[in-house]
């Protein structure tokens, strides 16, 4: 399962609302064992990674164990049920990595395969929501994305210096693995704040991944975001978003024409920031990364809407002028130690909320 969750990582990002899914049909067992098929669901969402895999093995297919990290679909869509696909070929257990709660299949894709005599084991404990379809679970549990805040911290606890002069906090190794998160999140958002000081591009600028880069958001209310910012002026090539309570006024249209979408935002409310997220999924936003100033941070921290914290530690120290890093970051509460790295310098801690991707969080 481990190895289908590695595979199914490839499309992260790229399977439009469906989430990525990974399949491998093995033959055999102990060290016997051999891949006969894999499967990672394509490139906008069809087909599903258990055709891939199924097509890939042949008449291999018959007998194996197929390894899937979601429940095999129960629904018709173009193509008929993977469940019953799995069941034509022959397949003769089927061990599954987490629920499907979509209403089409919640537990009518084991059905069928039960019903074909197929053996089912369900790993679902195991850590079976994880990461890969975190942001599909979320939208379809929650209605809204899954949230990574992602803060850098300095040995003194800043987060940053006010006035024009950056300040680098985490280095070059943490800095390319924020890169490589970056690629797997259809979104990323940062407050009008950050934009003014940094002038970032927000974009994903690993070697070959370049083309991975999710659609850039800006919390700006009030519309302060520079036309002759970099995030403006690249708006034609990398989709970009200003959330702001002035999306009707004529100060927009110049935002509009430089290729900006603006979404309309009520104002500085928890109930405001849960509606802009209830918004996400209709532009194809299910998993954010919010890499915002302390402001934003707090204010997602506050509404009780993160779901991840990655908190990069480093040994750089900012001085007396530093901005404090949100409390909240540096001593998360109702969420548990996940990963601990280090990279290079730099301590890469996540953390991980105790109840994500349960409805009513
Ligand atoms: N170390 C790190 O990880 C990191 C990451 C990003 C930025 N930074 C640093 O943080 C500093 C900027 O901090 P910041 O707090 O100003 O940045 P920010 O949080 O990105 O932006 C703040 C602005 O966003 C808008 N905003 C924030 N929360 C909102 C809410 N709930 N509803 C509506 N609008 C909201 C407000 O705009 P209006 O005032 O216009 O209403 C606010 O002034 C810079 O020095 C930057 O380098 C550090």
């Amino acid at each position: 399962m481990a190895a289908a969750r590695r595979l199914s990582l490839r499309h992260v990002g790229l399977t439009a609302e469906n989430p990525s899914v990974g399949t491998l049909l093995v033959q055999g067992e102990g060290g016997d064992a051999r891949i006969v098929g894999r499967g990672v669901t394509a490139i906008t969402g069809r087909p599903h990674s258990e055709r891939v895999a199924l097509e890939d093995a042949g008449a291999a297919a018959r007998g194996a164990t197929a390894y899937v990290t979601l429940e095999p679909c129960a629904h018709h869509g173009r193509t008929g049920p993977c469940a019953d696909a799995l069941a034509a070929a022959g397949v003769a257990r089927v061990v599954i990595g987490a629920a499907d709660p979509d209403p089409r299949v919640d537990g009518r894709g084991i059905a069928i395969l039960r019903k074909a005599g197929i053996v089912v084991r369900e790993l679902f404990e195991a850590g079976g929501s994880g990461r890969p379809f975190e942001g599909f679970l979320s939208r379809l549990r929650r209605g809204r994305p899954h949230v990574t805040l992602k803060m850098a911290v300095s040995a003194d606890g800043a987060v940053g210096r006010p006035g024009p002069e950056r300040v680098g906090i985490s280095g070059a190794v943490a800095n390319r693995q924020v890169h490589l998160m970056r690629a797997g999140m259809d979104a990323i958002m940062v407050g009008v704040g950050t934009a003014l000081a940094d002038d970032p591009m927000l974009t994903c600028r690993l070697p070959g991944l370049e083309a991975r880069s999710p659609i850039r958001i800006v919390v700006d209310p009030q519309l302060r975001l520079p036309l002759g910012s970099r995030l403006v002026r690249t708006a034609v090539d990398v989709p970009t978003l200003i959330a702001t309570t002035r999306a009707a006024d004529a100060a927009a249209v110049p935002y509009r024409r430089a290729g900006c979408g603006l979404v309309p935002l009520e104002g500085y409310d928890a109930d405001d920031l849960r509606a802009l997220l209830r918004f996400m999924p209709s532009v194809g936003v299910q998993s954010l990364m919010v890499e915002g100033g302390p402001a934003l941070a707090n204010a997602f921290l506050w509404a009780g809407l993160v779901d991840r914290i990655v908190l990069v530690r480093s040994a750089a120290v900012v001085g007396d002028l530093g901005i404090a890093a949100p409390e909240g970051v540096l001593a998360p509460r109702g969420f548990r130690l996940g990963r601990r790295e280090r990279f290079g310098a730099d301590v890469w801690t996540e953390w991980e909320r105790d109840d994500a991707c349960s409805p009513e969080s």
